[in-house]
């Protein structure tokens, strides 16, 4: 398919957080895409939004979001750029487990629900739509943290547990993929230090240079999911396009 003036379609769930916001920015003042769709738990139109900008709220059930995924197929049945953004490390009851002493049934459920359990139900929401689909690049926000094999400091129980089985669910529905939509691509992003509401209260000890603006980043996703087309793998990738082990 072409990629020339208005030919994209894009969809950013998580729109409201740092780095889903700077995505749906990016790509709505591209004059590439014709529609992008920003799906949020509240949504605040503001008339000076980029025309191509569509704004949808959610409340992340598991009908509205078939609902939301029937419309957005519907009204952009030649949707190629998917990212979801959503993901939580800390709340106003919960942190990241320093020790197994910390771990909590709720915290822990609300995690896992955010990280890992809304993301595959968008996905799965979305596949039905994409089974002819020539081409959609899907990227998910996950984290260097949910590697199992880089995984040397421990702790942050929660979170990483999160991280690496939504890795896992995105290799099965890659393998599945591979069958049922085959011109879907699939890719689990680890963004770097990013400066949003979600690394603040751990930005000290970060390296100079290394806490990232999140326009940088969505520059880095958006160069990164132009470039990979699919091949029926998941890709775990780095910021700079690198692998990151399992
Ligand atoms: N920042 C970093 O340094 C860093 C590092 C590694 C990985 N990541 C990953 O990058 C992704 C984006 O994070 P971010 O840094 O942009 O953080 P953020 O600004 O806190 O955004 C996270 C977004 O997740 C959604 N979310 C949070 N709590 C939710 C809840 N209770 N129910 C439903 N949705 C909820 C919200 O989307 P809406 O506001 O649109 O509803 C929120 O804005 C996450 O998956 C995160 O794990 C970030």
């Amino acid at each position: 398919m072409s990629e020339a003036g208005g030919a994209i379609q894009g969809l950013v769930v998580g729109a409201g957080g740092g780095i889903g916001s700077a995505i749906a920015q990016r790509w709505s003042t591209d004059s590439r895409f014709d529609t992008v769709w920003a799906v949020s738990r509240e949504v605040s139109v503001d008339p000076a939004s980029p025309a191509p900008l569509r704004h949808l709220a959610t409340d992340h059930s598991e009908g509205q979001i078939a609902e939301l995924a029937q419309t957005i197929m519907r009204e952009s049945p030649r949707l190629s750029r998917v990212v979801i953004a959503l993901g939580t490390l800390h709340g106003p009851d919960y942190a990241p487990e320093k020790s197994l002493d910390a771990l909590q049934l709720a915290s822990m459920q609300e995690v896992h629900r955010i990280n890992c359990i809304l993301p595959m139900l968008w996905i799965s929401a979305l596949v039905a739509g994409l089974r002819k689909s020539p081409d959609c690049r899907i990227a998910v926000l996950s984290a260097r943290v949910g590697s199992i094999g880089d995984n040397r400091l421990g702790g942050w129980y929660s979170y990483r547990s999160a991280k690496a089985a939504l890795n896992m669910g995105l290799r099965c529905a890659s393998i599945e993929l591979a069958r049922r939509a085959k011109g879907v691509k699939l890719i689990s992003f680890h963004p770097g230090t990013v400066d949003t509401a979600l690394s603040a209260p751990f930005q000290r000890g970060v390296p100079e240079g290394k806490l990232f603006d999140p326009d940088f980043v969505a520059r880095r996703l958006e160069g990164l999911l132009d470039a990979h087309s699919a091949d029926g793998e998941l890709s775990y990738l780095d910021w700079a396009g690198e692998p990151i082990p399992w």
